[in-house]
């Protein structure tokens, strides 16, 4: 049972003052709790974690989403520990990797060959630079909302307050320069005949076009997908799926083996590092052997170099976890507690009476305040972000802890969990509705 009703411990309340001073906002990231129910993590287990103060949560942001068996699964650990007496990295071929890339290529179907680096940011990137290598052309074509991490191309028009008519790019931070953003073509996600008419005319300036298969909480309509990769064959354009959320996820062989289409090159991260820094390009062949060093001096050479990129330890977690996503029944219990979930809330949302509704798959999906039908950024841009606030805090106070706008589950979650959080969605719900007076 959560229980987040106690004070915060003195130990707590120091620790978040040293973060104030020394990390800037006092967190990682861009994500933050509001000051009152800032909390320091002690410990995982399973679904939950614990806080300083030995509070109790529920836990669906997952680490952001590596940890779909759940905190310190024993797997995990046993492997963890035994990799750990022989050594923790060596910048060098070892046997956990081989056999992660290995799995990677029999489990993914568009991998054949698997180049490892430690984050997905730079796993978008690199599939970036090895496109242009390939296709020697320069511009690469984005979505419009779509997230790859946090490199100066994937923040063109990632999350931009007021967008620019297509397919012009936004630098979502401080600090791009501006001459990249000549360098992204942006599109609308679900808008296959605007994608058309783009690359009527940019075609022979891109080197490549990368799309989230399931953008942030939006599915693809049917047909984008597919209607994607017949463009892109057509003129020759490597087509990258970012499956950082997806890959093992949706299905084990990810978005690719969910919705049936098949990229030139994907971009893996998150589940596969089991929770540890790893992630991955992988791809065709012909594409990706731009990365064999024996190229070094050609005009073909990709260059991609990360010291602890095919570390041991990641992938032995990675390995372990792959391991028990692959016993018979895990998809289906997966995406059973998670469907009870996102129906459970979709129920409440309905019977709040409030403008709002559930989007997403079982693996992955939120809350937004909207009536609208949500099928790209632009769409959800109208959403109420304030009133999703009141949901997200609410729930905190409770002890659910969640993305700010995604819920992760896990194998871990069992149906206790999900009745505990339906009851605080509906109170955080009722809250909102208070909210509006
Ligand atoms: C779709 C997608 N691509 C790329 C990334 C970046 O991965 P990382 O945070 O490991 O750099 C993320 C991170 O959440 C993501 O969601």
């Amino acid at each position: 049972m959560s229980d987040t009703s106690r004070e915060r411990a003195t130990e707590e309340n120091r620790l978040l003052e040293l973060a104030a001073a020394r990390l800037p906002g006092g967190v990682l990231g861009s994500a933050r709790f509001p000051d009152e129910l800032a909390f320091v993590v002690k410990r995982g287990r399973g679904s939950k974690i614990w806080d300083v103060s030995e509070r109790e949560y529920i836990d669906y942001l997952l680490g952001s989403g590596p940890m779909i068996l759940g905190h310190a699964h024993p797997a995990v650990v046993a492997a963890v520990r035994d990799q750990l007496e022989s050594g923790t990295t060596y910048f060098m071929v070892n046997e956990p990797i081989i056999m992660l890339a290995d799995e990677l290529c029999r489990a993914v179907p568009c991998a054949e060959q698997v180049r490892f680096t430690s984050t997905g940011t730079e796993a978008t990137f690199f599939a970036l630079r090895a496109a242009r290598a390939w296709r020697k052309r320069e511009k690469i074509m984005k979505f419009e909302g779509g997230y790859h991490g946090s490199h100066d191309y994937a923040l063109m028009s990632s999350s931009p307050r007021w967008p620019k008519a297509f397919p012009a790019a936004t630098a979502d931070s401080a600090g791009i320069p501006h001459v990249l953003e000549g360098e992204v073509l942006v599109a609308p996600y679900n808008d296959l005949a605007t994608v058309e008419a783009l690359l009527a005319v940019h075609a022979d300036a891109l080197a490549a076009v990368i799309v989230e298969p399931f953008q942030r909480l939006l599915a693809p309509q049917p047909g984008f997908l597919a209607g994607l990769r017949a463009l892109t064959t057509r003129y020759e354009i490597p087509l990258i799926f970012d499956e950082v959320v997806t890959g093992f996820r949706f299905a084990y062989g990810g978005a690719q083996e969910y919705y049936g289409v098949v990229p030139d090159l994907a971009a893996l991260g998150k589940i596969i590092g089991g929770g540890f820094p790893l992630a991955a390009v992988c791809g065709r062949e012909d594409i990706m052997k731009a990365f064999d060093p024996r190229l070094d001096g050609t005009p073909d050479f990709v260059a991609q170099v990360g010291t602890l990129n095919g570390n041991p330890i990641a992938a032995v977690a990675g390995l372990a976890t792959l391991a028990e996503l692959r016993k018979p029944g895990a998809y289906t219990r997966l995406h059973r507690t998670g469907r009870a979930l996102r129906d459970g809330l979709a129920e409440l949302a309905t019977r709040s009476g409030l403008p709002a509704q559930v989007i997403g798959e079982t693996a992955v999906f939120d809350l937004v305040f909207s009536d609208r039908p949500l099928t790209d950024y632009r769409g959800m841009l109208t959403a109420d972000r304030a009133m999703l606030t009141i949901f997200n805090t609410a729930c905190l106070a409770r002890g659910i802890v969640k993305g700010r706008e995604k819920l992760y589950v896990s194998l871990a979650h069992s149906d206790e969990d999900v009745a505990r959080t339906l009851e605080v969605f509906e109170a955080a719900l009722a809250a909102c509705r208070k909210s509006r007076g």
